[in-house]
C-alpha cells in the first residue's frame, strides 16, 4: 500500500482534500503524484497549473531562474532603471525558453525580469495550453508570448524577431532512453515521457540545440540549460562559439551548463 509523505498529504489538505479522501487515496494502490491530483504544483514560491501533459517542476529548476536572472541583471543592468549608463545597454531583451512545459520557467523569469520578453516554446500543443493558463492566472501576458516549436526549427523569427540582444534557457529531457525505462513508477507512469527521455545518450535534444543555435544569423549572447550532473558533457566544446562552464545545485551537484557568446 502506497504510503503517502507528510508533505504530499499537507499538500492535498492545502488544496481541499479531506482527511476521509486522504485515507481513501492512501488505501488505493493510486501512486498519481499529488501535484497532478491537485492539479496544482510550487515552484520558486509559486503555483502553477500541471497536469499529465507537462512534467512537475522540480525545486532544481528554481536556481537555474535564478541564473538566466543574475545574468540579466549584471550583462544588462536591468536593474539599474535609473543608471546613468543605460544608454549605452540595449532597449530590446529577450529570452527564448525552449521546452517550456507549464511554463513555470517563462512565469518565473517574467516576474524576475521585469524590463525583458520572453517566449517560451514547446513541441507539445497540450502543454503549451497548460503554459497560456499559468501566463494567464500569473498576469504576464504582455511579457511573455508562447509557440509552438521543434527547438528553434520552427520558431518564427519573422514573428519573433530576436530582440536587441537575446539568451536562451531550456531544461530539456535529458534522461538516457535506458535509465528513462527504469525510472520509478510515480515518474516513468505519470510524467509524460516527451519531457525525459533524451534519447540514447541523453543529449538527442541539447547536442540539436546547441547545433540550431550555432547557426542562427546572430548568436544568443548566452545559453543556460539544466543537466544530469553525472553526465560527460565534453562534447559541448565543439559548440566553441560559446565559453562553457558549470554551476552547482543547493546539494553541490553540477547541474547547469551555461555557455557564453565569445564571438
Ligand atoms: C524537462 S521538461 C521541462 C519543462 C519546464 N521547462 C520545466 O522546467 O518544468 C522538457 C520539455 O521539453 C519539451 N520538448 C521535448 N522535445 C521537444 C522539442 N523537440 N522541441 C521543443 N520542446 C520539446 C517537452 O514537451 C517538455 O515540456
Amino acid at each position: 500500500m502506497p504510503r503517502r509523505l507528510v508533505w504530499e498529504k499537507n499538500w492535498l489538505r492545502q488544496h481541499g482534500w479531506s482527511s476521509d479522501q486522504i485515507t481513501a487515496l492512501e488505501a488505493s494502490q493510486d501512486e498519481t503524484p499529488v501535484e497532478y491530483l491537485t492539479g496544482v504544483a510550487e515552484m520558486a514560491g509559486r503555483e502553477f497549473w500541471v497536469g499529465p501533459d507537462v512534467l512537475i517542476p522540480r525545486v532544481e529548476t528554481e536556481k537555474l531562474c535564478q541564473l538566466v536572472a543574475w545574468w540579466g541583471q549584471k550583462v544588462f543592468r536591468i536593474e539599474s532603471k535609473f543608471s546613468p549608463n543605460l544608454a549605452k545597454f540595449p532597449a530590446r531583451v529577450e529570452i527564448f525558453e525552449v521546452g517550456c512545459g507549464s511554463g513555470a520557467v517563462s512565469v518565473t523569469l517574467a516576474k524576475m525580469l521585469p524590463g525583458v520578453q520572453i517566449v517560451g516554446s514547446d513541441i507539445s500543443r497540450a502543454a503549451l495550453a497548460i503554459a497560456e493558463r499559468n501566463v494567464a492566472t500569473h498576469q504576464v501576458g504582455a511579457q511573455v508570448r508562447l509557440t509552438q516549436s521543434d527547438l528553434l526549427a520552427g520558431m518564427d523569427f519573422a514573428a519573433f524577431p530576436p530582440a536587441d540582444e537575446f539568451g536562451i534557457v531550456a531544461n530539456l529531457p535529458y534522461i538516457p532512453t535506458k535509465d528513462y525505462l527504469a525510472l520509478e513508477t510515480s515518474v516513468r507512469e505519470f510524467e509524460p515521457r516527451l519531457a525525459l527521455d533524451g534519447g540514447a545518450d541523453g543529449f538527442d535534444l541539447i547536442r540539436r540545440l546547441l547545433a540550431q543555435a550555432s547557426s542562427l544569423a546572430r548568436l544568443p549572447r548566452a545559453i543556460f540549460l539544466e543537466v544530469d550532473p553525472s553526465h560527460d558533457l565534453s562534447f559541448v566544446s565543439e559548440f566553441d562559439q560559446f565559453a562553457w562552464r558549470q554551476e552547482r545545485d543547493i546539494n553541490g551537484l553540477a547541474r547547469y551548463l551555461i555557455g557564453e557568446s565569445v564571438l
